[in-house]
């Protein structure tokens, strides 16, 4: 985590913030210095590491105002305010409103900088408690987003931003890419997880039931609706409605959606009135909807109302250094399933795991993971002295080489570092880097 030494400062005085910044710099503290309230807030993001100082009285939005609005964004932000009148009834009231300090002007710069440290401890332990709570929350998750490549990152806090905004998302990905999980952890990191989260596919769906399930209908709306039914839409109002292969979503159902997205209401079949529903749409779709040759016969004007935000999951194959940690992952819980040992993965076979193509995506990786733990993939079979003669991608039976040679220069010089590595001709550091990256044990020669 970043270190929580930043300090935010709003003075309008022009003398006072200069002399300030130029005093907290010395303190060894990050200073941001604004002229007034407003630009001031607008810096402030999440979990911002630091700690905001302000004037009271300044054009504009005063300091007690910065201080509600900081304080609706963000209760755990300590803000240090600072006046010049010595008003003794509005520092009282304003402590009692949850500003961390008062301080009256004119005032020793100790005795800032001592309150500032203060808020400033108290800061970074709300921070590191908050990603604490995240790192559980996710880790306690049976259906986490894994990966940490950047995009990965990048994808994670986009969705962390707009989860508890009620604004419609798209999410295109190939199969298996993650869609479904990121329809989910927009909803379970939104205040709507206390709701349903509604799946329709509209692929797996025939045609003429897509329309009753997604509207309800009232009994006797039509041939063989014999009960009342409470269509989707409706039943995820306050929760999330996911719209799994939006693509195949018929046409004339097209139309109804854009109307329901529109209005925030519905009128099921065979019921003359219209109901309103707190909706919050999640699309998904396999294609690029923004590329007219893709999209074919959907509507462009349904394309444009989801694509408020679109979040695209790259796939597997575009981020390979997250397929070690994705294998494990479900290595791991594979075995839990099937009440086995956990296997132990070979380096060599996470190395080829990472040149394959994975037209499945995370999806296919999940099935090789389950058919490794049962035994069913051949584990690369490094122990073997003979090559295999099937043909393997070039790095990868240089891979394989490698380790053979290694093992036997170690078989060879009964373990010993020192004439292992004479022999191999190389410096120590890469021999042992080889040997972890090769998860061969020098002990097992000894
Ligand atoms: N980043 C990830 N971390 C952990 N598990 C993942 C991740 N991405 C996908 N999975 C897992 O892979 C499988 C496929 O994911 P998901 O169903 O979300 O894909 P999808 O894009 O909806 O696929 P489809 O297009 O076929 O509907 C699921 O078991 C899911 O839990
Ligand atoms: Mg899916």
């Amino acid at each position: 985590m970043t270190a929580t030494r930043s300090v935010l400062l709003c003075d309008d005085d022009a003398d006072l913030r200069a002399a300030l910044t130029q005093t907290l710099e010395l303190a060894g503290l990050d200073v941001s210095a604004f002229a007034a309230a407003a630009p001031g807030l607008a810096a402030i993001g999440p979990d911002f590491a630091g700690v905001v100082v302000s004037d009271i009285r300044m054009p504009g939005m005063d300091g007690l105002q910065l201080h509600a609005a900081i304080k609706a964004r963000d209760p755990d932000l300590p803000v240090i305010l600072m006046t010049g009148h010595g008003d003794i009834p509005m520092a009282v009231a304003a402590l009692q409103n949850g500003v961390y300090d008062f301080i009256a002007k004119p005032f020793a710069a100790d005795r800032l900088v001592q309150s500032l440290m203060r808020a400033l401890e108290k800061r970074a332990l709300i921070l590191e408690n908050r990603a604490l709570r995240r790192s559980l929350d996710e880790s306690a998750d049976d259906l986490p987003l894994i990966g940490q490549t950047p995009a990965m990152e990048r994808l994670r806090g986009t969705i962390r931003q707009i989860a508890d905004t009620d604004v419609d998302v798209l999410v295109r990905g190939e199969t298996g890419s993650g869609k479904e999980v990121v329809a989910s952890l927009l909803h379970r990191w939104s205040k709507r997880r206390r709701g349903q989260f509604v799946a329709l596919n509209s692929g797996a769906l025939p045609e003429s039931v897509i329309e009753s399930e997604l509207f309800g209908h009232e009994q006797g709306a039509f041939t063989g609706a014999q009960k009342r039914r409470v269509g989707r839409i409706e039943y995820s109002s306050g929760g999330t409605l996911f719209l799994d292969e939006i693509e195949s979503m018929p046409l004339t159902t097209q139309v109804k959606m854009l109307r329901v997205l529109e209005m925030r209401e519905i009128s099921p079949l065979g019921v003359n009135e219209v109901r309103p529903v707190d909706l919050r749409v999640v699309a998904a779709a396999k294609v690029d909807l923004g590329d007219p040759a893709a999209r074919r016969d959907f509507r462009e004007d349904l394309y444009y109302r989801l694509n408020v935000v679109t979040l695209s999951i790259p796939p597997l194959r575009e981020r390979a250094e997250d397929i070690p940690l994705l294998f494990s992952h479900f290595v791991a819980k594979a075995a839990a399933r099937f009440g086995r040992e956990t296997p132990e993965v070979p380096a060599g076979l996470t190395a080829d795991l990472k040149t394959r193509p994975w037209p499945g995506n995370v999806r296919e990786l999940h099935h090789f993971a389950e058919r490794f733990v049962l035994g069913l993939e051949p584990a690369q079979p490094m122990i073997v002295a003979a090559p295999p003669r099937e043909a393997r991608s070039l790095p990868e039976r240089m891979e394989r080489f490698e380790a053979e040679q290694l093992r036997q220069a170690l078989a060879d010089h009964d373990g010993d570092v020192r004439r292992t590595i004479e022999a191999l001709g190389i410096p120590r550091k890469t021999f042992y880097d080889k040997l972890a990256r090769h998860g061969i044990n020098r002990a097992d020669y000894a």
